[in-house]
């Protein structure tokens, strides 16, 4: 089995920037857990599934195959074979992902994708409910979290950067929103494991956090 770091987190906590860097630095992969349930949704909506029907959310899972691929390191999702990966940052995905994350037939599908790639090879996997519920023997588990206000800021920055249009209030209140579901659902909500390290990075830079996250590995000892 490979050595496993999980990094879980509330949306926009920077858990994808510094998992992929602490993955370089280690060379270890990094897998973005929240790119499969997105891949998830992308296949909900281009079917036109009713969120609110389980049947048809059931069938839906079951016909949807959703693999991880890299090009140049970068992790791509698969869906039915056809690359999907650039659809996945659309808010409406995101926020379709949130709400049937909640849902026990989607945890399942999923589940068992990410314990296959945790089993051959050393990884670095950022998520909701890893150190809790996916990996729970992890060598390495840390809860990344920072303030709404700072989240919301990065995101802010971020589609402005992109050219996109952006309002820092709506995304405050979506990222507000989002955690609320994501720490209030039934199955496998976000929370911090009992044996993983709190990092807030609302005052930290990014390099200050990875070195964080290679000094606990170091401690922790193991390959
Ligand atoms: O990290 P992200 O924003 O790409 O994730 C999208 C949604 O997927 C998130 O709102 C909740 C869900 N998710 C989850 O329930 N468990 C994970 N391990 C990762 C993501």
């Amino acid at each position: 089995m490979g050595y496993q770091i999980a990094i879980d987190g509330p949306a926009g906590a920077g858990k994808s920037t510094i998992a992929k860097l602490v993955a370089e630095k280690l060379d270890f992969v990094y897998v973005d857990t929240g790119a499969l349930y997105r891949g998830l949704a992308v296949h909900f909506l281009k079917e036109g599934i009713d969120e609110t029907d389980e049947t048809a959310l059931t069938k839906a899972c079951e016909k949807a195959r959703i693999d991880l691929a890299y090009e140049n390191g970068i992790q791509q999702i698969l869906l039915n074979g056809e690359n999907i990966t650039s659809l996945l940052r659309e808010e409406r995905v995101g926020n379709l992902a949130s709400r049937v994350s909640a849902l026990q037939v989607v945890r399942e599908k999923l589940l068992q994708t990410q314990r296959e790639i945790a089993q051959k090879k050393d990884v670095v996997m950022d998520g909701r409910d890893i150190g809790t519920c996916v990996l729970p023997e992890a060598g390495v588990k840390i809860f990344l979290t920072a303030s709404v206000e700072t989240r919301a800021q990065r995101r802010y920055e971020q589609l402005i950067r992109e050219g996109k249009q952006a309002d820092l209030k709506k995304i405050e209140a979506d990222i507000q929103e989002r955690d609320h579901r994501d720490s209030h659902r039934e199955i496998a909500p976000l929370k911090q494991a009992k044996d993983a390290v709190l990092l807030d990075s609302s005052d930290l830079t990014i390099p200050q956090v990875v070195e964080r996250i290679i000094r606990e590995k170091e401690n922790a000892g193991g390959n």
